[in-house]
């Protein structure tokens, strides 16, 4: 159930099986030890020089006051059953793109290679973008209402492109980056709308109106 603090605008959504949260300064060895392990960054074209605890409690603290000043929603990963931090994703920014005036989430995701084809990522994708696409008229306290949500990375992660466009079916495109060529995925609250009906997920706590969802047969076209 998601629930943001006044204080804090401390982030917590709920899913089956796991708890995304905004991150405690406590997370920093779980954090190191995501970031030690090759697997998980084996597609970034920047790789982790320092993955100490110490460097991460520094990271940390500046995802905390992110999500604080409404400007990234980075959230921890959890299992509910035990509490076991297994990764990382949600909003590294949100921002304003004019003309237009459209709220974007500039997104990415990371579950430990010990979790990885459990279904995690799926649960996890799934419930933060319900959570980040509620329109502004129903958004509680800390809902960013997002208008577009992107992905990117480079074109040689199968493993993210296996879940966006494998799994959800979004569609992405190529483009040549710094690093090499990146696919980048521009989602909407329509798209959402017509991938979540058309696979039959269930809302997350505050439901779309009605009037957003796409007729379910239309959507499966
Ligand atoms: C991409 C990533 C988040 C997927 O996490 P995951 O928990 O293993 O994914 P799920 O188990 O939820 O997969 C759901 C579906 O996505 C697709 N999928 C996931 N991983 C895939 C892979 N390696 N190859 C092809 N399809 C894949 C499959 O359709 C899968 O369903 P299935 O297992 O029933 O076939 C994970 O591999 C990861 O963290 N990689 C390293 C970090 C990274 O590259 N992040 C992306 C940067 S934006």
């Amino acid at each position: 159930m998601p629930n943001t603090s006044k204080a804090t605008r401390y982030v917590a959504i709920e899913t089956r099986r796991l708890i995304l949260r905004t991150p405690t300064l406590s997370d920093a060895p779980a954090y190191a030890a995501l970031f030690s392990n090759p697997l998980n960054y084996e597609h970034e074209p920047h790789k982790p020089s320092n993955p100490s605890v110490e460097h991460y409690e520094r990271v940390l603290s500046s995802f905390i006051e992110g999500t604080h000043k409404r400007k990234s929603a980075v959230l921890t990963i959890c299992l509910k059953d035990g509490e076991e931090i297994i990764g990382t994703g949600g909003f590294n920014s949100i921002f304003t793109r004019k003309p237009g005036n459209v709220r974007i989430g500039d997104a990415g995701f990371m579950i430990d290679s010990a979790h990885w084809r459990k279904g995690y990522a799926k649960e996890a994708v799934a419930a933060m973008l319900d959570w980040a696409f509620i329109p502004s008229s129903l958004a509680r306290r800390g809902q960013p209402a997002i208008d577009v949500v992107v992905f990117e990375s480079l074109a040689a992660n199968d493993r993210i492109k296996g879940l966006l466009s494998g799994c959800f079916g979004f569609q992405a495109t190529l483009r040549d980056g710094g690093f090499g060529a990146e696919q980048v995925w521009e989602i909407t609250r329509a798209d959402w709308l017509k991938r979540s009906t058309m696979m039959g997920l269930p809302d997350g706590d505050i439901p779309f109106p009605a009037s957003l969802r796409p007729d379910p047969q239309a959507a499966g076209t």
